[in-house]
């Protein structure tokens, strides 16, 4: 559920001219423009986003239903022509509203089928509908845009966006934390989930994947081939995925804790050999992670590996997304344990991104102590050693204000060394209810720290929120917790 905006710009959001208060009705009469009588009602414009680390990325005034993404590119020349449907809910009563959109040539904006005004202004497509928008309507907004799509350079360095990929077979979207703006004109913040449809059409011999499920692939004229593929669960933004090029698809069935058949498809590419040995394991990853968090949340499930040398794996929900050479076992428990903790339980605000990797990590602890190797005491007691000069102590998990420190070792090791203090404190009984709780409570919602922290005292009926200060928000060792 998005926020709803108090209304007025963001400071260093240009108002551009044609933002002008409309009446509801629509009736901007050429000539009347300066008498038109405004209602009682305000008619806001909406603004860009209000998150504390990216503000610019999210928009307020509405909250989206559904994607409809429609994309045909051609690998040779890095081309994308796109038109994308966002179907949302107005909030208040709109004027105007942004859409997160980085680079590409916009060609045509239409809201409920009238063409719209719309100016760009950086990454923030600003549309002005022909007639304002009531408070409570449910607006279809059809982009028509294209071009050569952006590979987005995040503030610690590493690209996401649009990746070609090294071997020029294709390409591969990645959002975490904005780089879906690339490619989806979005509310692109983690806190607006919606269903998304992405349709990919591809020269012939070049196969298209994305999340949830492929629901088909068509012929389209001689030479070009359309994959269409379904989320029926809300995503988050950040975690839409595309890859494009050639590879080697298997399918599988998993049966759920619950009872579910899950399908499970691995794409990897045959440069990679077509296969990898720790996506094989998906079932055993998925069984034992049941074990620890509840049913899986999702129908799908999946991996593609991918020629692009982005130096990490993302959650890409339900098909986590691997770089080149495929992942370790590793690895793939931690993306798989993500689409509990981030995919299916997202977050409201990136500064709360340890109840992403922080479980995530743990989730390797526990399969490393099931499986012959360091349990989450020892990784406990091993990291605890590190001296209290360690980057791993600062800044703390969810204290930092730069961007860079999103994917530091406090907000994964110091994330997860919180989780096993939890443990330690509260017992392991409560502990696990306390996390299966949590993906239970807030499957396929938002959540922020302070419920984590409320949910944890009333399972454990202890306070517990000078102990998660301690661990979370102080930037030095935790001693004596
Ligand atoms: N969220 C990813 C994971 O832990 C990692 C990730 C995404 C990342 N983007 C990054 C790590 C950029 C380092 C730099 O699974
Ligand atoms: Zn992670």
């Amino acid at each position: 559920m998005r926020r709803v905006a108090s209304g007025g710009n963001v400071p260093g959001v240009t108002r551009l001219p044609f933002i002008r208060p409309v009446s509801v009705v629509g009736a901007l009469a050429a000539g009347a423009l300066a008498l038109t009588v405004l209602p009682a009602v305000a008619v806001d414009p909406g603004t860009t986003g209000a998150d504390t680390l990216f503000p610019t990325s999210g928009n307020s005034g509405y909250d989206v239903k559904r994607y409809d993404v429609d994309l045909d590119y051609t690998p040779a020349s890095n081309q994308l022509a796109a038109v994308t449907t966002v179907t949302a809910v107005a909030t208040k009563a709109l004027s105007s509203f942004h859409l997160d959109l980085e680079g590409l040539d916009v060609s045509d904006v239409e809201v409920g089928g009238q063409t719209a005004e719309f100016s760009r202004d950086g990454s923030e497509l600003i549309i002005a509908p022909a007639a304002a928008i009531a408070k409570g309507a449910t607006f279809r907004t059809v982009v028509t845009y294209g071009g050569t799509p952006s590979v987005h350079t995040d503030p610690d360095g590493s690209d996401e966006g649009w990746v070609p990929t090294s071997s020029g077979d294709g390409a591969v979207a990645l959002g975490e934390p904005v780089g879906t703006a690339a490619w989806i004109p979005s509310d692109n913040t983690p806190s607006d989930k919606a269903k998304l449809a992405v349709t990919i059409t591809v020269p012939n011999g070049t196969q298209a994947i994305s999340n949830g499920r492929l629901v088909s692939r068509t012929k389209v004229g001689d030479t070009r081939t359309r994959y269409a593929w379904r989320s029926d669960a809300p995503i988050s933004t950040y975690l839409a995925m595309v890859a494009i090029g050639r590879f080697s698809i298997t399918r599988d069935t998993y049966r759920s804790v619950d009872g579910r058949r899950i399908r499970i498809l691995n794409a990897v590419d045959t440069a990679n050999g077509g296969s990898s040995a720790a996506i094989d394991k998906l079932p055993a990853v998925l069984k034992a992670e049941e074990g620890w968090f509840g049913p899986y949340p999702f129908a799908d499930a999946g991996g593609v590996v991918d020629d692009a040398a982005v130096g990490y794996a993302l959650e890409t929900q339900t098909r986590p997304f691997y770089p080149t050479d495929g992942p370790s076992l590793g690895t793939v428990v931690h993306e798989t344990a993500h689409q509990w903790f981030g995919d299916s339980v997202s977050l409201t605000d990136w500064h709360d991104i340890w109840l992403n990797e922080g479980f995530a990590t743990y989730a390797e602890w526990l399969w490393s102590g099931s499986h012959g190797g360091l349990t989450p005491a020892q990784h406990f007691t091993r990291l605890y050693a590190t001296p209290a000069s360690s980057g791993l102590w600062s800044p703390a998990p969810r204290t930092f204000t730069d961007a860079a420190d999103l994917f530091g070792s406090p907000v994964y090791n110091r994330g997860a060394l919180t989780l096993q203090a939890l443990r330690e404190k509260i017992g392991t009984r409560d502990f696990f209810t306390v996390l299966r709780t949590w993906a239970r409570m807030h499957r396929h919602g938002n959540v922020r720290n302070a419920q984590f922290v409320k949910l944890a005292e009333k399972v454990s009926g202890r306070r517990l929120d000078r102990f998660f200060h301690v661990w979370l928000e102080v930037p030095r060792k935790p001693q004596g917790y």
